[in-house]
């Protein structure tokens, strides 16, 4: 890790410790060292596919096959995977009482498995099922078998906010609130291209920190950019803050 990085993150670990009033925001970078592939890196899905061939209403109601392929692959990939040692850092920061909320655009569910209680899940969930039609609640298994609705023959589909939906009102509400009052908003692992959740880091009265392997076109308005892994920096981060008397 380099100097200029490591002198970042102690500064971004006191501001944590001090204030005790940090919203962390997660992206698709949190998790690759989970073994899962972010949406537009080099190696991204969206390098590959046609996002909006994919992942939208459109998609499950004329290209169901397509879709349920594509959200079947992802659920068996993450079947294979855990979180990694960064998602546990978060985890205890928030039981030390450092953390006030952690919004992610994960739909992979592995804050809430490393501990963390106080998620929400701005992309919704790939572990929950229901009509695309009625909204009726199924579950993994009928989803799997390309069951069709039980109530109305509709097609299943994961709880995820597809391009073009509306989040969950009370998950982004309860954010834009506690990031607006937060001292610090520290995003991880996002390239901030999909709105609405880009937006949050600018709505903050405190600082914002980030943390991202690549250039963002977003890193000018941070107070503090950290390059590099999230894993090893949240790391670094962690031990600092045990150690430091901050
Ligand atoms: N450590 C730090 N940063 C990483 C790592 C890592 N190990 N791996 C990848 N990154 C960075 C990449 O450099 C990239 O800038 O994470 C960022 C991920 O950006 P995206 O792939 O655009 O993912 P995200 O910002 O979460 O996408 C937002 O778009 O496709 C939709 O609904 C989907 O929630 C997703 C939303």
């Amino acid at each position: 890790m380099l100097s200029e990085t490591k002198e970042k993150a102690e500064m971004t670990a006191q501001i944590i410790a001090q204030q005790k009033n940090t919203v962390i925001l997660t992206g698709a970078g949190m998790s690759t060292e989970s073994g899962i592939p972010d949406f537009r890196s080099e190696s991204g899905w969206w390098r590959k596919i046609d996002q909006l061939s994919i992942a939208t209403a459109e998609a499950v109601e004329e290209n169901y096959s397509v879709f349920h392929e594509f959200y079947s692959d992802r659920l068996s990939t993450l079947s294979e995977c855990r979180p990694h040692e960064g998602h546990y850092c978060l985890a205890s920061w928030e039981k030390s009482g450092l953390v006030t909320l952690l919004a992610t655009q994960n739909v992979d569910g592995f804050h809430q498995k490393a501990g963390s209680v106080n998620v929400e899940e701005l992309h919704g969930s790939i572990h929950r099922f229901r009509c695309h039609n009625c909204g009726e609640i199924a579950d993994k298994e009928e989803f799997m078998r390309q069951k069709p609705c039980r109530e109305c023959e509709g097609k299943l589909r994961p709880s995820v906010v597809l391009f073009g939906e509306m989040l969950p009102e009370t998950a982004w509400q309860r954010s834009m609130e506690l990031v607006e009052k937060a001292e610090l908003v520290l995003v991880i692992g996002s390239s901030l291209q999909v709105y609405p959740v880009s937006q949050l880091p600018a709505i903050t009265r405190g600082k914002t920190a980030l943390i991202n392997r690549d250039e963002t076109s977003a890193d000018t308005d941070f107070d503090l950019v950290m390059k590099g892994s999230a894993k090893e920096i949240l790391q670094y981060m962690d031990n600092y803050l045990k150690n430091a008397e901050v």
